[in-house]
């Protein structure tokens, strides 16, 4: 089968990449990247010469290009990961993220149904449902809960969520979604949470957390989430939404005491500084629906997870501080600075 990955540089498609590429040898990988900040060719360099993996630079929001990749490739499955993904960048500048997680999606699946595909799978994320109280443990996130978005981000993934259903019941279009919760591990951008508290402390530098950092999180180890994804192409029903997470939560501060405790370096690193506008309380996914009809349910427990990200960080060094020293500080002063 020819597979396109879109967002394959970025942190969940590059690792869905490695994943698939050596799971299926007789199948192609085709990697549709634009290579935006958050795209690293260096996180593909292991695969990048295998001989069922293939890269094209381009934007999902080109449509010309877009229709000429599938006209020559004859794609059978198409999995879109390409997003802007950091909530704090939407609130600062929503509108790119319109323009690649709404119209990029729409120009993905147009191209599929001119082109004919045995499945759409759309990546989404557990967001598009807002968030939940901190003091209802009770409450979780299912496939019924009615979307509520916060941030830009969520708002642009819930409108391309919805793109992806008219398409499956208008035009009768074989597509999946699915809802995944925080994921971490590998080659994840340190701009995100946990490997800004690796980075940052590996250079004594202080680890900003937002408000109280009461607000939790429920984590999952981004390989389960690619199996996840796996399966759900495989074996999971078309028109269907699948919730991916598995009572993980934790909050923020316990977060940073754990990463902080695994790296050997002291909690006086934390800086507790001015909360994020519209910040999410609490997300907590149900995972009953897929656990039940495609036997999934997490492998990997957060504090399996937590050290095996901590080593690959100390490990690899180099794929950060490449990224650090460049754009990023500028970011870094422009987000932090006077926070
Ligand atoms: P990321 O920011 O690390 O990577 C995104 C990738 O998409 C980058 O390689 C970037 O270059 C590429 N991209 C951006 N705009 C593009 C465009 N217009 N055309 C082509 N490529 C483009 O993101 P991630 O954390 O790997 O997230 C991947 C997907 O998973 C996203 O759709 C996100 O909404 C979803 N998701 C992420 C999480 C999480 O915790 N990271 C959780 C649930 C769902
Ligand atoms: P993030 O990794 O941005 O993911 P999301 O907002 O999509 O869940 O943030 C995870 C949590 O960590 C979130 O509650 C915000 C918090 N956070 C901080 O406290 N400080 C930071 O510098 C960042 C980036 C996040």
């Amino acid at each position: 089968m020819n597979i396109i990955v879109t967002g394959g540089a970025g942190f969940i498609g590059g690792n869905f990449c490695h994943y698939m590429t050596k799971k299926y040898p007789d199948d192609t990988i085709l990697c549709i990247d634009k290579l935006t900040y958050a795209g690293n060719l260096e996180t593909l360099e292991p695969i990048m010469d295998m001989p069922n993996f293939k890269f094209f630079k381009t934007d999902i929001t080109d449509r010309e290009a877009i229709y000429k990749i599938f006209k020559e490739e004859k794609p059978d499955i198409v999995i879109n990961f390409a997003a802007e993904t950091h909530v704090d960048r939407s609130i600062d500048d929503p509108e790119v993220f319109l323009n690649t997680n709404i119209i990029g999606t729409g120009v993905l699946l147009d191209a599929c149904r001119e082109f004919g595909i045995k499945r759409y799978h759309q990546v989404s994320t557990d967001e598009v449902y807002g968030d939940l109280p901190l003091d209802r443990p009770d409450m979780f996130f299912t496939e019924t809960t009615p979307i509520h978005t916060s941030s830009p981000y969520s708002a642009a993934k819930a409108s391309a969520d919805l793109i992806v259903q008219a398409y499956t019941r208008t035009f009768g279009m074989p597509c999946t979604i699915s809802r995944c919760s925080n994921n971490y591990g590998p080659y994840q951008f340190p701009e995100k949470f946990i490997p800004l508290i690796i980075s940052n402390a590996m250079n004594d530098k202080k680890i900003p957390l937002y408000g109280k950092g009461d607000n939790v999180r429920d984590w999952l180890y981004v390989k389960d989430h690619c199996i996840a994804i796996d399966l759900i192409i495989r074996n999971g029903k078309e028109g269907e939404i699948y919730n991916i997470g598995g009572h993980n939560e934790k909050n923020n501060l316990e977060v940073v005491k754990t990463v902080l405790a695994g790296l050997g370096k002291s909690e006086e690193l934390i800086n507790f500084v001015s909360d994020r506008p519209g910040h999410d309380r609490r997300y907590a996914i149900d995972p009953t629906k897929i656990h039940g009809e495609l036997g999934w349910l997490p492998e990997t427990p957060f504090e399996e997870g937590i050290k095996k990200t901590i080593k690959w960080y100390l490990d690899n060094a180099k794929w950060w501080e490449n990224i650090i020293k460049g754009e990023y500080k500028n970011y870094y002063e422009k987000m932090y600075g006077n926070r």
